[in-house]
């Protein structure tokens, strides 16, 4: 069965307290988003042990948005993923753009996160994306292909049941541009048939696939009808628990 999930990507935004107030409130919020629709938050590193506290009793799945690509050891200012499992994370965020961009995050390095990530039993969601220049040469069914093959043609179907894309166009993150329901849909269709040729249909109807780049309640709805789109990362509009919450009820 295909879930629908709004994960919440809060970046490098809020202090320790402010986070707890947020996933406090986005918790008490949550009781009226369906069943079906299941919340994911990401916050930053340091928040994770006090975040998991403040959702205890809530069904919010808790969220990093990056992970080490080596198990443990001399790896000064990284963090595990044996350590996220210790402080409650069900997912990771991996190959956001901007962690491709400013960090040189590249698909090989990105492979070994994912194995590392499935192996201590996370679940994954991992982010592809256009920049602008690539759609404006016309070149975004091919990028998004390729990073979409890159990574996940070295995993197996089964991997794939744990495994979450979620479509971000460089050009709309925090830009307040964002596209239309219909530039999303035929990515994540393009998305859905590679994975379908690899895996086969049963993978590919099976595949949740989020759009992120300026969602907010206000077009959350339209996106969220195509037949493609199963929900959202959030990145913005994630910090404030209404706005968040508004974007899940929007299904
Ligand atoms: P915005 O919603 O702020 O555009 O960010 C999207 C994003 O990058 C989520 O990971």
């Amino acid at each position: 069965m295909r879930k629908f999930i709004v994960a919440g990507n809060w970046k490098m935004n809020t202090t320790v307290p402010e986070g707890v107030e947020l996933a406090k409130a986005v918790a008490k919020a949550a009781a009226e988003v369906p069943a079906n629709v299941e919340l994911v938050v990401a916050p930053p590193f340091t928040h994770l042990y006090a975040v998991a506290e403040a959702l205890r009793g809530s069904k919010i799945a808790l969220s990093a948005q990056n992970c080490a690509d080596k198990a443990k050891g001399a790896y000064t200012g990284e963090v595990s993923v044996d350590m996220l499992k210790s402080v409650g994370c069900e997912y990771t965020i991996l190959g956001h753009s901007e962690r491709r961009q400013y960090y040189g995050e590249t698909d090989a390095k990105l492979v070994e996160k994912v194995k590392l990530a499935l192996e201590a039993g996370l679940k994954v969601i991992l982010c592809v994306g256009e920049n602008l220049d690539e759609r404006e040469a016309g070149k975004h069914f091919d990028v998004v292909k390729a990073q979409t093959e890159n990574v996940l043609f070295n995993f197996s179907a089964d991997d794939m049941s744990r495994i979450v894309i979620a479509y971000e166009p460089v050009w709309a993150i925090g830009t307040g541009k964002t596209a239309t329901a219909a530039q999303a849909e035929e990515i994540h269709r393009c998305i859905r048939s590679v994975i379908e040729a690899r895996f086969g249909k049963a993978v590919a109807d099976d595949l949740t696939i989020l759009y992120g780049g300026s969602c907010k309640p206000s077009n959350a709805k339209e996106l969220f009808q195509e037949p493609d789109i199963d929900g959202g990362l959030i990145g913005g509009a994630a910090l404030k628990a209404e706005d968040f919450i508004g974007i899940a009820l929007s299904f």
